[in-house]
């Protein structure tokens, strides 16, 4: 295992998916993490992520106490990126200052100025790396030496091979560094030594594994399944007379999406699944909300007091009443997180998964493709949708009419699977057009298809003119309150996927 101590950078996501794209397993950690969970854990080696703190900010995270005796102890290799460097300069002795000149972003040229451990190549002497620091180490640790440095005489890489502490100052994870994945696979496989034989059947193995262990003889398994694919995997790894399925209509799903939803559960996967309907009370929580944490907040307390327990445990008895303990899976902490006093141990067997592993996770498992290949849906629904209050008129129904006409013209079209997620939003104003001569004032709606590969960040998709042309047409005569068809061409960042 290679354990990723997350300092809050927004690329640490892409680390761990370098280095399980190398064949190795690894396992996100909180950068505030105790050292009793980093020992659980067995790493062979510790990659410390970058984040947008100083060293020298109040309350800035560090490294648990014993950490570095933990690694010499145990020969266990560290690499600390960006602030993860800052922080064994810092930590070790040496002196990290705000740079002068603000630091240095973007794609630039570093050179290699001397011979190392973290370089092997000669290519790699020269070469171009992403950089995104405002602060800089300017004295090394004893014992450390600086191994490349910037165009601008940065210290950019630095290294202790005896000890086998390794820095980079830029990322090596993003594709805009030229070498970084060759750097990340030497740093893991020469140097770390590890074997990077580690497959998704692994993980499945594993998860089976752990969940026989946590569920007890007589014990029972709740699974909320949505109907996406996260749910589906997790309740197909627990298969077995002692699950327990519930499905819960928010009153925020797609048209039909319930009773389909429950029809393809029965045949498909022949999963005995208890549907719990939760709409009014939802929807009578959102009433009158239009500011969008507000909204977010409602449907997080109705998910977790309002449906879940009660609900459940009234409509869904496990078959031997009164068990002493239940498990609960769930696939997303959604919306508000969960109580502390949660009355269940938690199943979580997917949590440290990219929707794409989850997916080929499933394919392992068998999971019929059309779970699989669905786009994502969000757990607060149409509500995230719907911009404003979501109660307000036929509002919820105008927006399904439109997501069904505009998901079906995908799919015949043959672009459904090329598209990471698509989706209409109701927006909260009106426009003049004209049908049939008459001077119509009707709703407006938008369009978003993006394509992305974990939904951290995304592209609009770009349509051919010939199926926005079809797909315009196609909204307006069917849904006769909706005279104006828009579509967002805005990437992630700087806008998000979903609206709200
Ligand atoms: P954003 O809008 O943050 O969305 O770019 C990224 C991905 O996450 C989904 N999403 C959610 N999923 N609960 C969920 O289960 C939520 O509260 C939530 N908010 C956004 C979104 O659909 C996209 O796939």
């Amino acid at each position: 295992v290679c354990c990723v101590l997350d300092y809050g950078s927004q690329y640490t996501q892409l680390i761990a998916r370098r280095i399980r794209d190398s064949g190795v397993l690894s396992v996100l950690m909180p950068g505030d993490v105790t050292m009793e969970r980093i020992k659980g854990a067995q790493p062979k080696t510790i990659i410390l992520s970058g984040g947008p703190n100083s060293v020298h900010v109040e309350g800035a995270p560090r490294v648990p106490d014993g950490f570095w005796e933990y690694c010499a102890e145990n020969d266990i290799p560290v690499l600390g990126i960006c602030y993860g460097m800052q922080l064994i300069v810092h930590q070790l002795g040496g002196e990290v200052k705000t740079a002068d000149g603000g630091g240095e972003y973007g794609r630039m040229p570093m050179n290699v100025v001397r011979d190392s451990t973290l370089f092997s190549t000669e290519e790699q002497d020269s070469q171009l790396v992403w950089m995104s620091h405002g602060d800089e180490a300017v004295k090394l640790p004893d014992g450390f030496s600086v191994v490349a440095r910037s165009e601008q005489g940065a210290i950019v890489a630095i290294e202790h091979p005896k000890r086998r502490i390794f820095g980079l100052q830029y990322h090596p994870e993003v594709v805009h560094s030229e070498r970084g994945a060759e750097t990340i696979r030497h740093f893991l496989f020469d140097i770390a030594k590890m074997t990077g034989d580690w497959r998704m059947e692994d993980v499945l193995e594993e998860e089976m594994e752990k969940i026989r262990l946590q569920v007890g003889p007589t014990d029972h398994v709740i699974c909320a399944l949505s109907g996406g694919v996260d749910s589906t995997v997790a309740a197909t790894l627990v298969l077995g007379d002692r699950l327990h399925c519930v499905f819960v209509d928010n009153g925020l799903l797609r048209y039909k999406e319930a009773e389909r939803v429950m029809d393809t559960f029965n045949q498909h996967l022949h999963l005995p699944v208890c549907k719990v309907d939760d709409a009014d009370r939802m929807l009578g929580r959102l009433k009158g909300l239009s500011d969008p944490e507000a909204k977010r907040k409602a449907i997080g307390a109705e998910f977790i007091d309002g449906t879940l327990y009660p609900d459940v445990i009234e409509s869904c008895p496990p078959p031997g009443k009164g068990q002493k303990h239940s498990h609960t899976i769930k696939s997303h902490h959604n919306v508000g997180g969960l109580p502390e006093d949660l009355q269940f141990e938690l199943i979580e067997p997917l949590r440290e998964l990219f929707k794409d592993e989850v997916r080929s996770l499933g394919r392992l498992l068998g999971v019929p493709e059309q779970f699989i290949s669905r786009h994502p849906f969000p757990g607060p629904g149409l509500a995230v949708r719907i911009i404003g209050d979501v109660t307000e008129g036929d509002r919820l129904d105008v927006l399904r009419e439109v997501d069904e006409v505009f998901i079906n013209s995908i799919r015949e079209w043959g672009l459904y699977d090329k598209i990471w997620q698509a989706f209409a939003v109701f927006l909260p104003v009106r426009s003049v057009g004209v049908q049939g001569d008459q001077r119509t004032h009707s709703h407006v709606v938008a369009l978003r298809a993006v394509t992305s590969s974990d939904g951290m960040t995304a592209d609009w998709y770009p349509f051919q003119p010939d199926f926005l042309r079809y797909v315009s047409t196609k909204i307006c005569n069917t849904v006769r309150s909706v005279n104006r068809v828009v579509y967002d061409v805005t990437s992630k960042p700087p806008g998000t996927i979903e609206w709200e």
